[in-house]
């Protein structure tokens, strides 16, 4: 099959769909690998590293849509990208697409194939090709937050680990999944004393199990939450209530209950965020202040460390492109029900019920 690898052009996306590894094993099974110049730069891959494992480095994006069959990227397209989408391609790649019917209605018109890379689901229910990237937003929050409770950029001056004979800082970690984990597991490698909190008690129970015994769980309510904000120094927000807006655990007026200079992370503002005052951010602008309180609400943290967040995506996704290229699109996603679960938009056909509901359309039967 032929392979297109256009370079992400979405504002700070320096992420990229295939590493030279992911080209090395695809030429070794006799697919064709076509590769924009300069995409892989953001992530650490020299086009040199592309050519020697058998890609052909193509001069514009056009070139590489023009030459390919099943387009491999990170983002969704955005509006220049659209026109560029047509009726041989298979597009694998992260959509979002019940977030913008703009692009729905882009990628309809198209006649493509859509295989979103987040609804792609395993026998339990969980998404892994979204997992990596929450792992990598999990380890960040703190590496971020720990930064934003330096004085100078308006924290409350605390170094999370203290030193001998001063108390380390408290992190309050709302949800208990992989974004809480990871986070907690950072916070608690720096010496912070950490609270975690969720609703599921199979979660709690792990997190009790695995963790140091400076990592607290604590049942999420209201209540607990109300009484842990006026003592903690950074607090994460990972909660995910499957294919609904985060609830808001932290509202508008607790934040007079927290102490000036405290930071939120609000990670799941991708999802609306768990905290009433959140706003989407950007790594040029990553905070705002409100009463005194830090807000860090990066919708795309992973992209700041696309030469972690590369690697972690496509070890995860390159075995679905081995497998769409070996077999088609067709016959992969029949023979692998995890797949199927990605395809959203076929040949101008919704697929997937959740996009059609988010736009009150009816779903097209397959
Ligand atoms: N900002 C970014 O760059 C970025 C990157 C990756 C993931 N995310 C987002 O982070 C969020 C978390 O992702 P995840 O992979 O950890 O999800 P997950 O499903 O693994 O974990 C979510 C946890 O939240 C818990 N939860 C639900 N309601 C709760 C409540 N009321 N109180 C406490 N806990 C509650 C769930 O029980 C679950 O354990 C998602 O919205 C995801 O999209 C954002």
């Amino acid at each position: 099959m032929k392979i297109g690898v256009p370079k992400e052009i979405k504002n700070n996306e320096n992420r990229v769909g295939m590493t030279p590894a992911g080209v090395f094993e695809l030429t070794k099974r006799h697919h064709e690998v076509f590769v924009q110049q300069n995409a892989g730069l953001g992530s650490g891959f020299f086009d040199d590293d592309y050519k020697e494992v058998g890609a052909t480095i193509m001069n514009t994006i056009e070139d590489v849509y023009d030459s390919a069959e099943l387009i491999v990227k990170v983002k969704e397209p955005i509006e220049a990208e659209y026109a560029l989408i047509k009726p041989q391609h298979v597009v694998f790649t992260y959509f979002h697409f019940a977030s913008s019917e703009t692009l729905t209605k882009a990628m309809l018109q198209s006649n493509a194939v859509c295989i979103a890379y987040e609804t792609v689901e395993d026998k339990e229910g969980t998404l892994p090709l979204l997992t990596p990237m929450s792992e990598v937003a999990g380890r960040m929050a703190i590496q971020q937050g720990a930064k934003y409770l330096e004085k100078p950029i308006k924290g409350r001056g605390v170094l999370l680990g203290g030193v001998p004979g001063v108390p380390p800082g408290k992190v309050l970690v709302l949800g208990a999944g992989v974004v809480g984990i990871q986070a907690a597991k950072m916070a608690a490698g720096l010496g912070a004393h950490v609270t975690i909190m969720d609703i599921n008690m199979k979660q709690l129970r792990y997190v009790n199990d695995v963790m140091p015994s400076h990592v607290v769980t604590e049942f999420s309510s209201e209540y607990n939450i109300r009484k842990r904000i006026k003592d903690h120094d950074l607090i994460i927000g990972g909660v995910l209530v499957k294919g609904a807006k985060a609830p808001k655990l932290i509202t508008q007026d607790m934040l007079k209950e927290m102490r000036p200079g405290t930071v939120l992370v609000d990670v799941a503002v991708d999802q609306g965020g768990c905290i009433e005052t959140t706003k989407a951010t950007t790594h040029e602008a990553p905070t705002f202040i409100i009463d005194d309180v830090v807000h860090y609400c990066v919708a795309n943290m992973p992209g700041a460390v696309p030469y972690t967040s590369t690697l972690a995506l496509t070890n995860v996704t390159l075995p679905y492109v081995i497998r769409l290229a070996n077999q088609g699109w067709e016959l992969a996603c029949k023979t692998d029900g995890m797949l199927a679960k990605g395809l959203n938009i076929v040949k101008g056909k919704i697929v997937y019920e959740e996009i059609a509901e988010a736009f009150s359309w009816s779903v097209s039967a397959m």
